[in-house]
């Protein structure tokens, strides 16, 4: 690395909305952990985007604790990144605020997250669902982040973003870095066990489709010893073979085999042992994180320093970017 050349930032943030699954795992928060030492990491627990949609309080209140031990768990270091809990930090909701009088009704309305969550919920379409990727700008821009780790489902989010960032620009001059969505190297999407043509989602209504980081290794196991494929019995990865193709994707993560050693692996073996080898590699991956979050759940103050120091520094940087907002905007400072 070049000496003296300043990191590049990253920001990320995830819903405390249950315990993660295997898909957020392998899709990002691991990504998360390795790009600790290269860049400077802000990573967030958004639970502003959380209540959205209605949420218990002593729920949410218990989930945002439980998810922030499980990102240490899984290998975020207070020590090197400021790992915060979103809420902890205002100026987030400030700058986003600010940010909403520069963004169109006409931008938001077509978000495809707003139109499926508004027809999800369509109880409850409240502003927040809507102004939601507002609010994600704001996270984002506030950092001034380089890069943003995202799905393919948030890529219209991230754009939006860079649009809001060019106006704020064009109107009062450079203020704001223009994010990319940052494609981990090892890019690896995770479907469902129970329909692999469907991303794994924690909110899922049918348990065995997703794996939990903390579900027990029996139960992981059986999981994907359910796990849906295909009538062919022939372990490759093809066009058409989505449940396979997902198969192999996590056993590749798990082992770090490539595809073709793997189908030599089981060349002339059924699913069955293909299943049973899948599901062993997944627990042995996740067992370090159920070991650390076993340990950790007992380390409650050790937690509260730590989202603590994480909000303090995360402010410092946040608080800096909003007050040159201010100013640029002709707000008394
Ligand atoms: N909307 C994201 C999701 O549901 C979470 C999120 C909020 C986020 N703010 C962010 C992701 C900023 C990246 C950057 O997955």
């Amino acid at each position: 690395m070049v000496f003296n050349m300043p990191k590049k930032t990253i920001l990320s943030g995830i819903q405390p909305t249950g315990v993660f699954t295997l898909g957020n795992y392998i899709g990002a928060i691991r990504n998360w952990a390795s790009m600790q030492e290269e860049y400077d990491c802000f990573y967030a627990i958004v639970d502003l985007h959380a209540i959205t949609v209605r949420q218990d309080p002593n729920v949410l209140r218990r989930q945002s604790l439980d998810c922030y031990a499980l990102l240490l768990a899984c290998g975020l270091d207070p020590a090197k990144s400021a790992v915060f809990i979103q809420s902890h930090v205002p100026a987030h909701s400030q700058l986003s605020w600010i940010l909403s009088c520069y963004t169109q009704f006409g931008e938001l309305s077509r978000m495809t997250q707003f139109k499926d969550k508004s027809s999800r919920y369509s109880e409850n379409i409240n502003a927040g669902l809507f102004t939601y990727p507002v609010l994600q700008a704001a996270d984002i821009l506030i950092y001034n982040a380089h890069y943003v780790p995202v799905g393919a489902d948030q890529k219209q989010h991230l754009e939006l973003a860079r649009d809001i960032a060019v106006r704020f620009n064009t109107v009062h001059g450079e203020t704001f870095t223009l994010p990319e969505p940052y494609i981990p190297k090892e890019g690896a999407k995770v479907m469902s066990l129970t329909d692999p043509t469907a991303k794994m989602s924690k909110s899922d209504d049918n348990a065995n489709s997703y794996v939990s980081i903390l579900d027990p290794p029996e139960m992981i196991m059986k999981k994907f010893k359910r796990a849906v494929t295909d009538s062919d019995s022939v372990v490759c990865y093809k066009e058409g073979k989505d449940g396979v193709n997902n198969l192999m994707t996590i056993y590749g993560v798990a082992t770090g085999m490539t595809n073709p050693q793997i189908e030599s692996e089981f060349a002339g073996k059924g699913y069955g042992d293909f299943k049973t080898k899948t599901g062993e590699a997944v627990a042995e991956m996740l067992r370090p994180v159920r070991e650390e979050y076993a340990r950790l759940s007992a380390e409650k103050d050790y937690i509260r320093d730590c989202y603590t120091a994480g909000a303090e520094r995360a402010a410092a940087v946040a608080q800096a970017t909003l007050r040159e907002v201010y100013d640029k905007i002709g707000f008394v400072v």
